[in-house]
Order: C-alpha cells, then sequence, then structure tokens
C-alpha cells in the first residue's frame, strides 16, 4: 500500500480532524475559531469560474504535429520547417451554444481549437468542424449567439429566435445547411474534420505572401449521427463525445487528422470568383486542390479537467512569425474578443496558467504584476522599455512584412461579387447524397415545426434560392403556399421581409 501523507491546510498546518466540525459543546453552534472549516467552506464557494460564453461544453487531449511536405516556399513558421519536425499540441473540441453541461450530440457545428507549443511561441488554430460561418460580420455576432442561447422570457431554446435571425441574414444559408445535415451532429469528435474556416496568411524569409485555408481530415472517416439518433445520444449519454476522446486515447487507439492546405498567390486572390475573406464560402477544390502538409495525432489524456481543459485559452491572435491574419472581418473581430475574455474568464496573467504557457519558448518582456501573477514575475530584472540594463530587446526579424492598406474609412457591406445561395445549392445538389438531403429535410422540418408564418415562408424562399428542389421540399413539408414561395424568391430580401410583415 502506498504511503500516506498527512492531510495539510491551504497554508501547510497539518490536519487533525476533516470530518467534525468544531463545536461549543457535543451539540452547541459552530466556533469562529475553526479555521480550517472557514477556509474549506470558502474555497467551495469560489470553485467554479465562468463558463465560456460559447463553446462552453468541451473535450481535451494533448498530442503532436508531424510535417510531412516542404512549405518553406510559403511560410517561415519555424515549427513547419522541415519535413519530420514534430511540435508538442493541445486540441480541445466543443459544442457551441449549449451551457457546461448541455449533451455532446446536441446539432451545432463543433469547435477544433488547436494550440501549437512551438519555439516561437504558441500559435493557436482556433477553427470548427465546418468550413464555413453563418454570418461575416462580428457586429452581429452577439446577436446571433443570443439566439442559438435561451429565450429571455421562458429560459428555453428558441428554434422561433434562430430562424428568424437567419431568415433576415441570407448569407447563413450555406452553414444553415451544413448545420441542419449530419454533419450537423458528428458521431465522435474523433469522425469529424477541422477548418480554420477563415483565411490566414502565410508569409515566408522573403517577405513573399500567400493567402491559406486549413483542413484538419479527420483519419477515422466523417461519421454522423442522424437526427433521431443524435437525440437518443442527448437522453441516453449526455457526455458521449467525452467519454469516446477520453476511451480511446486511454485505449491506445490515438486519433488523427491529415492537415491539408489551399493556399492562393496574391495574384490568383485578385481574380478569384469568390471573395476569399468571407467566411460563408468555401474555395472550391477544383479551383484550389488542397495539399497535404502534415499529421496531427492526440495521444495524451489531461490528468485534471480543469487545470488542463477548462482553463485552456485559446486565442486567433496567438500567431508566430510566418503566420498572419487575413482582412476577414470576422477574423479580425475575434482578434480582439478572445483576449478580452479571457481577462474575464480566467483572468490577466491566465497565459501564465501551465495550459497556456509558451512551452517551448518563454514569456521575456517588461509586463509585469496582476491580479494571481503568480511566477517569479520577472525578479528584479527591468520592469521598463528602452532600458540600458535588460539583456532581452525586440528583433525587427520577427515583424511581419508591412500590409499596403489605402481605403476610407466606412461601414461597408460585402459588395465583391458575392452569391450567398451558389454555394449552399453546389452542396445540396452536387456534394450531398439523396440520403444527405433527405436527412437535412427531415431535421429542418423537425426544427421549423413550431416557427411563425411569416418566418418559415421567408426561409423558404432562400432555401429555395439556393436550390428549388430544397425550397420546395422544405415549402412542401411544412405545408406552405408553392406559389408564393416561388413569388417571395423572386424579391430582394428587403421586398421579402415587407412583404411577410404581417404573417
Ligand atoms: P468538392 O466535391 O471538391 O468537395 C466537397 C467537399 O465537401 C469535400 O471536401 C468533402 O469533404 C465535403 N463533403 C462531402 N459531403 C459533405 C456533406 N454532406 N456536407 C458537407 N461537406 C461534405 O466540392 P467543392 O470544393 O466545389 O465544394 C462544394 C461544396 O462542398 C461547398 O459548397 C461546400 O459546401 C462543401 N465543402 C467544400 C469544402 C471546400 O473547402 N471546398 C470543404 C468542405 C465542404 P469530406 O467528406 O472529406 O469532409
Ligand atoms: C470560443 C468569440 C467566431 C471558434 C469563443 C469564445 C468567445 C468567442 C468569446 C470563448 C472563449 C473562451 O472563453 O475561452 C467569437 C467571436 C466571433 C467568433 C466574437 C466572431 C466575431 C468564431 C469562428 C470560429 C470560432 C468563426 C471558427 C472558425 C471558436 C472555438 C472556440 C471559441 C473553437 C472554443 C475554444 C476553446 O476550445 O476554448 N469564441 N467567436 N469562433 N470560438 Fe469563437
Amino acid at each position: 500500500m502506498a504511503k500516506k501523507d498527512t492531510m495539510k491546510t491551504a497554508f501547510g498546518r497539518p490536519v487533525g480532524n476533516d470530518l467534525n466540525s468544531l463545536t461549543a459543546g457535543e451539540r452547541g453552534p459552530l466556533l469562529m475559531q475553526d479555521v480550517h472549516l472557514l477556509e474549506k467552506l470558502g474555497h467551495f464557494d469560489r470553485e467554479r469560474i465562468p463558463e465560456r460564453v460559447v463553446h462552453a461544453k468541451g473535450a481535451g487531449a494533448y498530442g503532436y504535429f508531424e510535417v510531412t511536405a516542404d512549405v518553406t516556399k510559403y511560410t517561415k513558421a519555424a515549427f513547419l520547417s522541415s519535413v519530420g519536425k514534430k511540435t508538442d499540441v493541445f486540441a480541445r473540441f466543443s459544442t457551441v451554444g449549449g451551457e457546461k453541461g448541455s449533451a455532446d450530440a446536441e446539432r451545432d457545428p463543433r469547435g477544433f481549437a488547436l494550440k501549437f507549443y512551438t519555439e516561437e511561441g504558441n500559435y493557436d488554430m482556433t477553427g470548427n468542424n465546418t468550413p464555413v460561418f453563418f454570418i461575416r460580420d462580428p457586429l452581429k455576432f452577439p446577436d446571433f449567439i443570443h439566439t442559438q442561447k435561451r429565450d429571455p422570457s421562458t429560459n428555453l431554446k428558441s428554434p422561433t429566435m434562430a430562424w428568424d435571425f437567419w431568415s433576415l441574414t441570407p448569407e447563413s444559408i450555406h452553414q444553415v445547411t451544413i448545420l441542419f445535415s449530419d454533419r450537423g451532429t458528428p458521431a465522435t469528435y474523433r469522425n469529424m474534420n477541422g477548418y480554420s474556416s477563415h483565411t490566414y496568411k502565410w508569409y515566408n524569409d522573403k517577405g513573399e505572401y500567400f493567402w491559406v485555408q486549413y483542413h484538419f481530415k479527420t483519419d477515422q472517416g466523417i461519421k454522423n449521427f442522424n437526427g433521431a439518433e443524435a437525440k437518443d445520444m442527448c437522453g441516453k449519454d449526455p457526455d458521449h463525445a467525452t467519454r469516446d476522446l477520453y476511451n480511446s486515447i486511454a485505449n491506445g487507439d490515438f486519433p488523427s487528422w491529415t492537415l491539408e492546405m489551399q493556399i492562393l498567390t496574391p495574384e490568383q486572390a485578385e481574380t478569384f470568383e469568390w471573395d476569399i475573406f468571407d467566411i460563408t464560402k468555401v474555395w472550391p477544390h477544383s479551383q484550389v486542390p488542397p495539399i497535404t502538409v502534415g499529421k496531427l495525432v492526440l495521444n495524451r489524456n489531461p490528468e485534471n479537467y480543469f487545470a488542463e481543459v477548462e482553463q485552456a485559452a485559446f486565442n486567433p491572435s496567438n500567431l508566430v512569425p510566418g503566420i498572419g491574419v487575413s482582412p476577414d472581418k470576422m477574423l479580425q473581430g475575434r482578434l480582439f474578443s478572445y483576449h478580452d475574455t479571457h481577462l474575464h474568464r480566467l483572468g490577466p496573467n491566465y497565459n501564465l496558467i501551465p495550459v497556456n504557457q509558451p512551452k517551448n519558448s518563454q514569456q521575456l518582456n517588461h509586463q509585469r504584476d496582476g491580479a494571481m501573477r503568480v511566477d517569479e514575475n520577472g525578479l528584479g530584472r527591468p520592469n521598463y522599455w528602452p532600458n540600458s540594463f535588460s539583456t532581452i530587446q525586440p528583433e525587427g526579424k520577427n515583424e511581419e512584412p508591412e500590409i499596403p492598406l489605402h481605403s476610407a474609412a466606412s461601414r461597408y457591406e460585402f459588395t465583391h461579387p458575392n452569391d450567398d445561395y451558389v454555394q449552399a445549392g453546389n452542396l445540396y445538389r452536387n456534394v450531398m447524397t439523396m440520403a444527405d438531403r433527405d436527412s437535412l429535410i427531415t431535421n429542418i422540418l423537425g426544427n421549423m415545426a413550431e416557427v411563425p408564418l411569416r418566418i418559415k415562408l421567408r426561409q423558404c424562399a432562400i432555401f429555395y434560392l439556393a436550390d428549388k428542389d430544397y425550397g420546395e421540399r422544405v415549402a412542401k413539408g411544412l405545408q406552405l403556399d408553392l406559389g408564393l414561395v416561388e413569388r417571395l424568391a423572386s424579391m430582394s430580401q428587403e421586398e421579402r421581409v415587407a412583404a411577410t410583415a404581417d404573417l
């Protein structure tokens, strides 16, 4: 039997009794001087930190990323600098809208967040299991997320809020189509792909840059639940995907993903058919064939969920030399939001929490103090810059090449040739199988049943614009007037909203 150590209080005092509180007499009231009890209750009272405002329910694991192709002509990132090079990784998968105790099998996009502990600092690829998103301007994000959470009055999830917003936001149709297909209910976290969704920038040591998108393709194969199976799983095991990830890794069955990149030169981007900074669009593979670049393997479970998974803080602005952002407005909005929310959720020194520390680099700067500063806080070294004592200094070679900008500041709408319906239609017509389409329609009908008429009509017109058959099948299923749906589809969005306002 292992040797037992004496239990101690938070301040190291040996504990004599951890079962009976100190009382005045056998049946008397508690004594204030039971400092052990007070410390224990006080700590318990503060055990919860705010859950993530989105992606609250998740599971994480450690592993590595290995480079399998030479990409040095595209990026100077050190962790991508040679074939065979391995970098430590922490991954977290999640659902989006549900609370920390919600079911893993809910219909929702899945978060696919990776932290690469590179020698040039942490690089975070904070993506989803879908290549697109519902909106393309960060100003709409809080509103969109409110529709995925609970109704302020009933405290219930509300399909009406969701479809009201989507039917008034036609650029959502591509992601809505993926969400209501069976890819909206992946069978496990291991059986889904991960996408950057956004366009990022890679730049090489000559200062040349490229626009890129990341696709982590599951080596376990895509597997999804249909709507009925997902509902069933929500009741049977609300933690099924968390359990699956943990058990697979514990049993030595390590999940892996193959990283494929789509890469465009700035010249190609100039004449590209789609706005490459519009996150509601993909780059068709026929136009930009993905190239295989590396392998992600997860092979170690965290030992403490709170310390390592709950306190993990991903951030799209954690970038390394050789990787930059694009002007994608959503991405630009995210550059603010993650650091800001971590300050609120975890505190100003969240980057000192072990899972968030740059393990293969160091924090070497002049930032000091703040709540929970628990390292040596720079000891006696200078805490200002410039100074003539320090042994650390910035090095210009780490700066990103300059970015030319020549535009007037304004609140611009997306006007680039940008049909919002074509790609959703291509997915429905050309990529989905008959069975995929049947599932999609069944899932939509199940979800839209109780939604007010004007919302059903507006949304069916949007389905119709993506694909006639798609619109007609949903309209038929909802017993709508097909002629009216067709007429609404021929109107502009503003006309459609006005025409349905009183229904
Ligand atoms: P392709 O036929 O070349 O590629 C289709 C892609 O769709 C494949 O990567 C496949 O990836 C994925 N896919 C297959 N079945 C489904 C499904 N039921 N739901 C969602 N994705 C699926 O076509 P294009 O590149 O021209 O794209 C056509 C449509 O495919 C797009 O409008 C988009 O909706 C979807 N798609 C495109 C991607 C891209 O980057 N071009 C990425 C993912 C989806 P796999 O089965 O390995 O996941
Ligand atoms: C989590 C904001 C769009 C992927 C979060 C969190 C916030 C946030 C505040 C909680 C972070 C935390 O508490 O740790 C936003 C805003 C967006 C946006 C403002 C748009 C303007 C996106 C998009 C993607 C994405 C487009 C995918 C491409 C994720 C993931 C997480 C997350 C994966 C969970 C990270 C983790 O596992 O801890 N987001 N988000 N988000 N977001 Fe976003």
